[in-house]
């Protein structure tokens, strides 16, 4: 496979795959398997992503690409062989988390705002990833929409850090996921889709604004953006159709045309709201740039419950992850409908 940033982003992006983000943090990951009543241990973390990545039928004709988390880039699978040789062999690009975490932002309003860190010594760990397989790198930036919130001061700052790791990403030969998110869950999420739509614009914009000026290659990275879509505990949810036609207008007035690809993470939106919310946006067509999932939750979740921690479940498991890979794949063609979920 070719070596250039811009066609390793193409590769991410191609027509009817997308991106499964299996980056869970050691914490986030304990809490996924809480809820299944399973021991978060290093070969069990190990047995679910191999799992996964081994199911073929999915990574082979639906996932371009897979983000890991340090741990998993560096795991073998059950034979010996590197978890990221798997992926590679189905096809795919392995990909890694490389920031650090969102931390309280210094500063009054750090209660409700975060910045996301992980700069410090940044070039020296892609130099790693990239020798232990990596070819692209996410990076997400968290803004939440509360009462007067975001402020000017935590959208400039994940901006900001989102410019720098873009830039270190390129001088290494590695793509860039752009990840601002802007929430639509947790405890301040009773905004409404416009309120949604103001926000997402206003960060796009000072996120380009910021590529710019570090001299990132807009060829050479994908968007992982939020939907514009209502706030979880807000009273009025829009239909499917308003909030694709919404997102894509925002992107629209936000995105550059020179981007190759835009993959949406879910943020806790239901698997089948996610996979069709991307059709509709598909299905409107006509649009400059590739625009296809980056899901973990709406990915995973159902795989997670069919295996249930157990060996002999494993098989299950990778029906449900070839099924939702299946949906979101049709959806990134906009050929998604909901008859085809009971047919699986
Ligand atoms: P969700 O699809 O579960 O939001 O996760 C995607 C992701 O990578 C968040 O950083």
């Amino acid at each position: 496979m070719s070596e250039r940033i811009e066609d390793i982003a193409q590769a991410m992006v191609a027509p009817g795959k997308g991106i499964l983000a299996a980056d869970e943090s050691t914490g986030t990951i304990k809490k996924r398997f809480d809820s299944i009543k399973t021991e978060s241990t290093a070969d069990s973390r190990r047995d679910y992503r191999e799992m996964l990545f081994r199911a073929s039928d999915a990574m082979k004709n639906h996932i371009s690409g897979v983000i890991l988390y340090d741990e998993t880039l560096r795991q073998k699978a059950k034979d010996g062989t590197p978890l990221a040789e798997v992926i590679k062999a189905s096809g795919s690009i392995a990909g890694i988390k490389v920031d650090t975490g969102a931390k309280a932002l210094a500063g009054p309003t750090a209660k409700i705002e975060t910045v996301t860190e992980g700069l410090d010594g940044l070039r020296e760990r892609l130099a790693e990833y990239h020798k232990l397989g990596a070819r692209f790198a996410k990076w997400r930036g968290v803004i939440a929409i509360a009462d007067g919130y975001p402020t000017w001061n935590c959208i400039k700052a994940n901006a900001h850090g989102l410019a720098r790791y873009a830039a270190l990403c390129q001088e290494a030969g590695i793509v860039p996921i752009v990840e601002p998110e802007v929430l639509m869950d947790g405890e301040y999420s009773k905004h409404d889709i416009d309120k949604c739509d103001e926000v997402t614009r206003a960060v796009l914009n000072a996120v380009f604004n910021e590529l710019y000026e570090a001299n990132v290659k807009l060829e050479g990275i994908v968007l992982k953006p939020n939907m514009v879509i209502a706030g979880q505990k807000c009273p009025k949810q829009a239909s499917a159709q308003e909030v694709a036609e919404k997102t894509i207008a925002c992107l629209r007035a936000s995105v550059p045309g020179a981007v190759p690809g835009i993959a949406f993470l879910s943020g806790g939106q239901s698997d089948e709201a996610a996979t069709e919310h991307l059709s509709l946006m598909n299905a409107v067509g006509n649009l400059p740039w590739a625009v296809t999932f980056s899901y973990g939750r709406a990915l995973q979740a159902a795989a997670l419950k069919a295996w249930g921690g157990k060996s002999e479940n494993v098989a299950a498991g990778q029906r449900a992850f070839s099924h939702r890979a299946k949906m979101n794949g049709m959806a990134a063609l906009g050929k998604w409908q909901k008859g085809l979920e009971k047919a699986a």
